[in-house]
């Protein structure tokens, strides 16, 4: 037997599963799902099959004639979730399991109606990559075992489901609603997602619309119009778009990251609707990973910046594209701003290994280990190669690294050994091995020049002038480097002229409450603790909380405030935000 995941159960010499048809009735009340799964084999398979699980109740498994099949739900391990181990007595095309998802599966947010946009209706989402797909179903959960489905959601009739899928079907009956879907193209299991809720559509072009809450459905596709031009970008830069579609659904505030690319059905942070369009590059990200992520996926999370250094490469060619080399040279020095702080806080906290490209995630959760490394030292590295070997020539590489892994699953292995074949020699010239094993950034780091970001910086602690009016993004990275702490009556005159901490751009409000915190301004802490009251979004929650945390005078107030929001958290923030304030 061999384990092909570090971050699963699944096993080589197992049945492989490659589609599933998955039934659930979605119970607000008790805050379960009811559910059945087939796990459909790519042949008829007998033996033992593991598959991973995290708190579900599993009540029976059948094969395809309809005998029971003996299993063992194994304890519960801290990372893994527990191993639901069946025997398969004789060979058969598919088993069936039926089983009950816990109130606390750690990929779902069950949200009261007070927690939405509209007030009245309850609000029901999944977020399963890395690792919690295994909560919603069992399933071999790694990105090596790529399933398709069908699904069949069970849902109040008020409301709508929507799944990362081609819709097929909606039929009332009574107060319920079942709702059938199929996704076509297999997908990596992290990837499986659905949400449900009072939801309302606008269309934005040939193939995307956008999907939220009915009163902020106007708003969010102001703010995406552009998407169809975005598609476009990416088509030109990396090959027809392989999913269809690409709607985006704006979550509720609690949802925990920026973005996520559910294929067909990108989830976003409603903060991205600041009314500006400043924020829109995040769309450009996911919608990148429908090449670098969705199509070739990295194998598990120790090869994660195969996704995130990829995409954010391509998220910056897109930018670039649409907004010109001054706004992408502003962007990636913004990057290079971030990885920098990055390194510096991973080598004083002691984790100078998680400055690696290639991680070590044995007994790791990926949810503990996420950074911008992966994503901007990968980033770099890809542009190093480029820089190696010019623009035209790394173009054609991409493309066929698309090809030759599409629809599979990559190591960094693969990934050296495909890079050394079509481009021989150069990974030595440019010493991947020390970007790639090594620890902090090599000095054969590509510098990165934005005459914007120079005029930002000279400013210093001076205010940015009214005229011209600086970008959110320049104003945005003046708040980021501006040293701290500065004085009470410093934060009181920019918060004076902006109004950064009623700002309804939370980049910006951010950005300031961390100078604010740090500088002792204490009469902007009701805003950093309305901020933490309404949104769940870590990269907010991580660096506020750490502002608070590290000052003796706020370290109390973090946790006050921890102990009443965590309830409207998702579970993946709960347990971040939760674990900074226990190691603090
Ligand atoms: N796939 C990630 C989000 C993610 C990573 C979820 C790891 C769970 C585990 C997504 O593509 C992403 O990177 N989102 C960023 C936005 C982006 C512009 C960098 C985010 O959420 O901030
Ligand atoms: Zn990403």
């Amino acid at each position: 037997m061999a384990r092909v995941d570090p971050h699963s159960y699944t096993d080589d010499q197992h049945p492989q599963v490659t589609s599933l048809s998955w039934e659930a009735r979605v119970d607000f009340a008790s805050r379960t799902l009811h559910a059945t799964v087939t796990l459909h084999l790519a042949t008829a398979g007998s033996g033992p099959l593991d598959l991973d699980t995290r708190d579900l109740d599993v009540s029976s498994v059948v094969d395809a004639e309809g005998r029971a099949v003996p299993f063992v739900l194994h304890p519960e391990e801290p990372v893994l979730g527990a191993r639901l181990s069946l025997e398969l007595a004789s060979p058969t095309p598919s088993v069936t399991i039926a089983y009950r998802t816990s109130a606390d599966a750690s990929a779902l947010q069950w949200l009261d109606g007070a927690q939405t946009a509209g007030g009245t209706h309850p609000f029901l989402f999944s977020q399963c990559q890395a690792i919690h797909a295994r909560s919603v179903l069992p399933l071999q959960d790694t990105p090596q075992r790529r399933i398709t489905f069908r699904a069949s959601l069970d849902v109040p009739a008020a409301l709508r489901g929507l799944m990362a899928a081609a819709f097929v079907s909606r039929n009332v009956a009574g107060d319920r609603a079942v709702e059938q879907w199929a996704m076509p193209q297999p997908i990596a299991p992290y990837l499986f997602a659905f949400a449900v809720g009072e939801l309302a559509s606008v269309e934005l072009g040939p193939r995307s619309r956008v999907w939220a809450e009915p009163s902020v459905v106007k708003s969010a596709a102001w703010e995406f119009e552009g998407v169809e031009a975005m598609i476009d970008a990416g088509e030109a830069l990396f090959g027809p778009y392989a999913w269809d579609r690409f709607d985006v659904l704006v979550m509720p505030p609690s949802f925990p990251y920026g973005g996520m690319e559910n294929p067909r059905l990108t989830f976003v942070t409603p903060t991205l609707l600041a009314g500006d369009r400043s924020q829109v590059r995040v769309i450009g990200h996911e919608l990148a990973h429908a090449w670098t992520g969705n199509l070739v996926t990295n194998a598990h999370a120790e090869h994660f910046w195969l996704n995130e250094g990829w995409t954010r490469y391509a998220e910056l060619r897109i930018v670039e594209a649409l907004e010109g080399p001054d706004a992408a040279a502003l962007s990636a020095a913004v990057c290079r701003i971030d990885l920098q702080e990055t390194l510096e806080r991973f080598v004083r906290g002691g984790h100078g290994e998680l400055t690696r490209l290639r991680t070590h995630l044995d007994g790791v959760d990926p949810d503990e280990a996420f950074s911008t490394v992966p994503y901007d030292k990968g980033n770099l590295f890809l542009r190093t190669i480029e820089d190696e070997i010019g623009r035209p020539r790394f173009e054609a590489f991409a493309r066929a690294y698309l090809d030759r892994f599409r629809f599979g699953a990559v190591t960094t292995d693969e990934f050296v050994a495909f890079t050394e074949a079509s481009l021989p020699g150069v990974l030595a010239r440019v010493d991947a091995a020390a970007w790639i094993d090594g620890e902090g950034l090599p000095g054969n780091a590509p510098s990165v020049h934005s005459s914007r970001l120079d005029a930002v910086v000279a400013l210093g602690t001076a205010l940015p002038p009214a005229e011209p009016a600086m970008s959110v993004m320049e104003l945005n990275l003046w708040l980021d480097r501006v040293p701290r702490p500065q004085t009470a009556a410093w934060c009181a005159a920019v918060d004076a002229r902006f109004g950064f901490s009623t700002s309804g751009n939370t980049e910006l409000q951010a950005s300031f409450l961390r100078i604010a915190i740090a500088s002792g301004h204490d009469a902007a802490l009701p805003a950093v603790e309305a901020l933490l009251l309404r949104v769940g979004r870590m990269k907010f929650l991580v660096p506020l909380y750490g502002e608070l945390l590290a000052r003796p005078e706020t370290r109390d107030l973090a946790k006050a405030i921890f102990a009443k929001a965590a309830p409207g958290y998702h579970p993946i923030a709960r347990a971040v935000v939760r674990g900074r304030i226990t190691a603090a």
